[in-house]
């Protein structure tokens, strides 16, 4: 018999005959979420799920979920799913680490360029009618070419950012827990630096790590001060790793000149502040959203979901440790 599986959100057709070959497929393709009680109640009797990073998983659904053995979630960071109860109750949580770097790393350069030459801004101003002509002291921007790029996390993502600051002739210091290999740094011409070094020196800081407890508010009031009041902040990871309170403080008040921001603290909801502030550049959550990227992603969790159901280990299995516990609840 196929094993039943819950595919969360909306999907590719393509992914959906991959999983409808060897799983019984119960699908959401309406464009709005589970609640979490229609989420347990769906899944009351599955043994696997795809599922997105708007969906969370924790012990109280692991309880509802008697059969569940796999997790594979479209997206390669995790901090929706309690990775800890998940191994404890034996069912494998897999992400999609590698298909979406490229893609990711492009869209914290559109926020960067768009942020430090105000092309929102200059958007709404030319649609709104109040092009009254050209003047040379006219929206300014800052140059990018030769500025000195920070990048705190400095991961596949992190370093495909670092790539292409090649093109703008930018040195990178970058922040990360381990130091990358010598060739590595020479290819980005890149140096590995503390936060605090990082943030006084750079004009660029982008932030590209995980969300956990450790990096909740890695960046708040005390780091934006320490940054250069020139500077711009792209945050194209997770929210909460920036204090957004503190933030549209430091933006309104001119404490840093802009951001580029792809996440929030509690999206899609954000903290009110950053509608009237002209010089922050909002996004939803779209840094790996290319029709090609989105669709690898989709694919790479339902293959990681269907090899871990097989038996097999799946290839971005996040918690090799699920595999020593029985399932047993
Ligand atoms: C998107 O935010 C992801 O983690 O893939």
């Amino acid at each position: 018999m196929k094993p039943r599986i819950l595919v969360t959100r909306e999907v590719f057709d393509d992914t959906l005959a991959f999983l409808d070959h060897s799983c019984e497929v119960e699908s959401n393709q309406g464009d709005a979420a589970f609640s979490p009680g229609e989420l347990a109640r769906r899944l009351a009797d599955k043994e696997g799920m795809v599922c997105c990073l708007t969906d969370v998983i924790d012990a109280d659904l692991l309880q509802s979920a008697p059969q569940l053995r796999a997790v594979a979630n479209i997206a390669v960071g995790y901090n929706n799913i309690d990775v800890a109860a998940c191994s404890a109750h034996g069912v494998m949580v897999t992400n999609t680490p590698g298909v979406l770097d490229d893609s990711t790393a492009d869209f914290a350069w559109a926020l960067l360029l768009g942020a430090a030459r105000r092309v929102a801004e200059l958007d709404a101003t030319v649609r709104a009618g109040q092009w009254k002509g050209w003047q040379l002291k006219q929206w300014m921007g800052v140059d990018i070419h030769g500025a000195t790029l920070g990048i705190i996390g400095m991961g596949r993502i992190g370093q495909a950012i670092a790539r292409r600051a090649a093109g703008f002739d930018m040195p990178v210091l970058y922040c990360n827990r381990t130091r990358l290999a010598a060739e590595i740094e020479k290819r980005l011409n890149a140096s590995w630096v503390g936060k605090e070094e990082l943030l006084k020196r750079a004009d660029f800081v982008v932030l590209q790590l995980p969300y956990s407890k450790e990096t909740h508010h890695l960046i708040g009031a005390a780091e934006l001060a320490q940054m250069k009041p020139t500077a711009i902040l792209v945050n194209t990871a997770r929210g909460g790793i920036v204090d957004d309170a503190a933030l549209v403080e430091a933006l309104g008040a001119g404490r840093i000149r802009a951001a580029g921001l792809d996440v929030f603290t509690g999206e899609p909801h954000l903290h009110p502040g950053f509608l009237a502030l002209k010089n922050a550049v909002l996004a939803p959550h779209v840094a790996s959203s290319t029709e090609a990227t989105r669709t690898r992603m989709a694919m790479t969790a339902a293959r990681n979901l269907v090899a871990a159901l097989a038996g097999d280990t799946p290839p971005n299995l996040v918690n090799p440790d699920a595999r020593r516990q029985t399932r047993a609840i």
